[in-house]
C-alpha cells in the first residue's frame, strides 16, 4: 500500500490506496473553520495546525484501513506548489515515517495529484484526455497524454477559478471558503439577473478579476437589506458567469487538441452548474474534488520513488 500525504494548504490529509489505484482509507481534517474568521488562509497558522494534526491524521488514516506502517511499501508526499511552511509539515512527516522504515519516498506535485484524482477506482478514467484543473490557486487546461506526459494549453492571467469564487462570496458577505456557499446559494438565484461580463482573453487562457470587479460595482451602492434582497441573484449571476468561462474554453481546448474525452478536477470541479454544464466530462466524486491525500497517493503510482535515504534533502516548492 501507499501512505500518501497532502498538507499544501488549509486540509491536513491522509490516505492509504493501493497498486492497483483502490482507496482503503482517506481522511481529510480541514481547517477551514479556524482560517473563515480571516476570510482567508493565514499561512502560518495553517503550518501550526498542520504540526498537531498530521500525525493524528496519518493514525486514523492507518485504523481506517485496519492497517500499520508494516503494510506500507511507498510514502507518498505532497512537494509543492503550495504554502512552503505547511507543505514541509508534510514533507518531514513523511521523511521521517519513510527514514524510520527504511521506505523509498515518493514527491509528488499537488497538481499531477489532482489529476490522478481520476485514475483512482471503481472506475479509473484513462488517458488521453483534455482536463480543466480548477482549484483555489490555479486553473490549467491540461492535454493529458498519458500518466506520466502531458501539456498546458491555457492558465489564468490573473486569479484562479476558485479565488474567484471565493473573492466573490466574500462581497456577498458569505462564509469561507466561498465556492460552496455561491453553489448552493445559486440554486435559489436568477442567473439572468446581473449580465456580468466574460473575459475575452486570446487564445485558451482565462481572466477573472474583471468579473470579480464587476460584482464590486453591482455590490457597491446597496444597503444591508437590498443586499439581501438579491444576494442569490448576484451570486447565481456570477455563478453563471465563471462557468460560461470555464466551458468556452474546454471546448475549444478540447478541440485544438483533438480531444474527444473531458475531465474536470480541483476544489470548483466540485460546482453543480459546471458539472452540469458538461455533461459529457468525468469528474472525481466530491470528496477527491477538493484537496485530499488520495490523490496524491494515487499520482505516486506513476512518479518514480526516491530511494532511502537519499530523499531526505528534498525541499518543498511554492510553485511550479
Ligand atoms: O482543490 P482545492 O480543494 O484546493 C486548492 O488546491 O486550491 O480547491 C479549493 C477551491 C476553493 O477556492 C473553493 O471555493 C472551491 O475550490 N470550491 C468550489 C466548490 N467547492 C470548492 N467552487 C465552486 N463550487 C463548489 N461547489
Ligand atoms: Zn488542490
Amino acid at each position: 500500500m501507499i501512505l500518501g500525504i497532502e498538507t499544501s494548504c488549509d486540509e491536513t490529509a491522509a490516505a492509504l490506496v493501493t497498486e492497483g489505484g483502490e482507496i482503503r482509507a482517506n481522511v481529510v481534517s480541514s481547517q477551514a473553520d479556524l482560517h473563515a474568521r480571516y476570510g482567508g488562509v493565514v499561512p502560518e497558522v495553517a503550518s501550526r495546525r498542520h504540526l498537531e494534526l498530521v500525525t493524528p491524521v496519518i493514525r486514523e488514516a492507518l485504523a481506517e484501513a485496519g492497517a500499520t506502517l508494516d503494510d506500507v511499501d511507498r510514502v507518498a508526499v505532497t512537494q509543492g506548489p503550495g504554502l512552503i511552511g505547511a507543505l514541509l509539515v508534510g514533507l518531514s512527516a513523511a521523511k521521517a515515517i519513510a527514514w524510520s522504515r527504511r521506505l523509498p519516498l515518493v514527491a509528488v506535485d499537488h497538481l499531477d495529484g489532482h489529476i490522478a484524482s481520476l485514475y483512482l477506482g471503481p472506475e479509473p478514467l484513462e488517458p488521453p484526455f483534455l482536463c480543466l484543473l480548477a482549484s483555489g490557486g490555479h486553473t490549467l487546461l491540461v492535454d493529458v497524454r498519458s500518466h506520466t506526459s502531458s501539456e498546458v494549453l491555457g492558465t489564468t492571467r490573473d486569479d484562479a477559478a476558485g479565488e474567484a469564487f471565493d473573492k466573490g462570496a466574500r462581497l456577498l458577505g458569505l462564509g469561507y471558503p466561498g465556492g460552496r456557499e455561491i453553489d448552493r446559494l445559486a440554486r435559489d438565484g436568477d442567473p439572468d439577473a446581473y449580465d456580468f461580463p466574460v473575459a475575452r482573453v486570446d487564445g485558451l487562457d482565462f481572466s477573472f478579476s474583471g468579473l470579480k470587479t464587476a460584482l464590486l460595482y453591482a455590490v457597491r451602492g446597496l444597503d444591508e437589506a437590498d443586499l439581501e434582497a438579491c444576494r442569490a441573484d448576484l451570486a447565481a449571476s456570477y455563478q453563471r458567469a465563471i462557468v460560461r468561462a470555464l466551458v468556452a474554453r474546454v471546448r475549444a481546448a478540447a478541440e485544438r487538441a483533438g480531444r474527444e474525452r473531458l475531465a474536470i478536477v480541483g476544489g470548483v470541479a466540485a460546482n453543480s452548474e459546471l458539472r452540469a454544464a458538461l455533461p459529457d466530462a468525468a469528474a472525481a466524486p466530491l470528496a477527491l474534488c477538493t484537496d485530499n491525500a488520495a490523490m496524491i497517493a494515487s499520482a505516486a503510482r506513476y512518479v518514480e520513488p526516491t530511494p532511502y535515504p537519499r530523499y531526505l534533502c528534498l525541499d518543498a516548492y511554492a510553485s511550479r
